[in-house]
């Protein structure tokens, strides 16, 4: 019987996409992305779902602060797992109630550095060549009620050049991401 995730995005949702055609690929994988989120109409994420025939939901911020739509979308699509992948909202307490133990999250970088609130996207990238390191990397966790601060799941690094530009140290981080994902959500959703 195939675990059922969500998968909740803000933007392009490249890791959203890796996700749905990996979980379609490898029915062996006994995952399904059964939904997709999204906090914002605009993402582009939402044309990638709809071309694959994944059913998505657009929350504003107020049915986010309510909790009972989602909440209810979630039971109606069977979802057993919750997986961030960009998105940059907090997630409630209601939520993290609901899924004890089945929320991760993906953050590009190597936590606890360069982590917390406003830490997202080319902010993060941009923190990394300013402090000069020569190695970022991604962190997958789980998700409380505070920013990238639940248990590490999973962490992988990749070496820098020191002339790399904040956005090639992103598309280095974002290999890694995509690399890496999909296998560490099929691990915990099996388990
Ligand atoms: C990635 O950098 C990811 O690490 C972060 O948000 C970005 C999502 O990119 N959580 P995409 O929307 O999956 O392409």
């Amino acid at each position: 019987m195939s675990k059922r995730i969500a998968v909740f995005i803000s933007g392009g949702g490249s890791n959203a996409r890796i996700l749905i055609d990996r979980f379609r690929a490898h029915p062996e994988d006994g995952v399904d992305v059964a939904l997709l989120v999204s906090n914002k109409a605009t993402a582009g994420g939402l044309l990638m779902a709809a071309e694959r025939g994944v059913p998505s939901l657009v929350v504003t911020r107020s049915d986010w602060n309510d909790g009972q739509e989602l909440l209810a979308a979630l039971k109606a699509y069977e979802v057993d797992f919750v997986v961030l992948a960009g998105f940059l909202w907090l997630i409630p307490p209601y939520l993290v109630q609901a899924y004890p133990g089945r929320i991760v999250n993906i953050h590009p970088a190597l936590l606890p550095k360069y982590g917390g609130k406003g830490m997202y996207g080319h902010y993060v990238h941009e923190a990394v060549k300013a402090a000069g390191d020569l190695e970022s990397g991604i962190t997958i966790h789980y998700v409380n009620e505070n920013y990238d601060e639940g248990n590490v799941i999973f962490q992988a690094a990749v070496r820098l050049d020191p002339d790399d530009s904040p956005e090639q140290i992103a598309e280095r981080v974002l290999r890694l991401e995509h690399g890496n994902y999909w296998r560490v959500v099929r691990e915990l959703v099996q388990r």
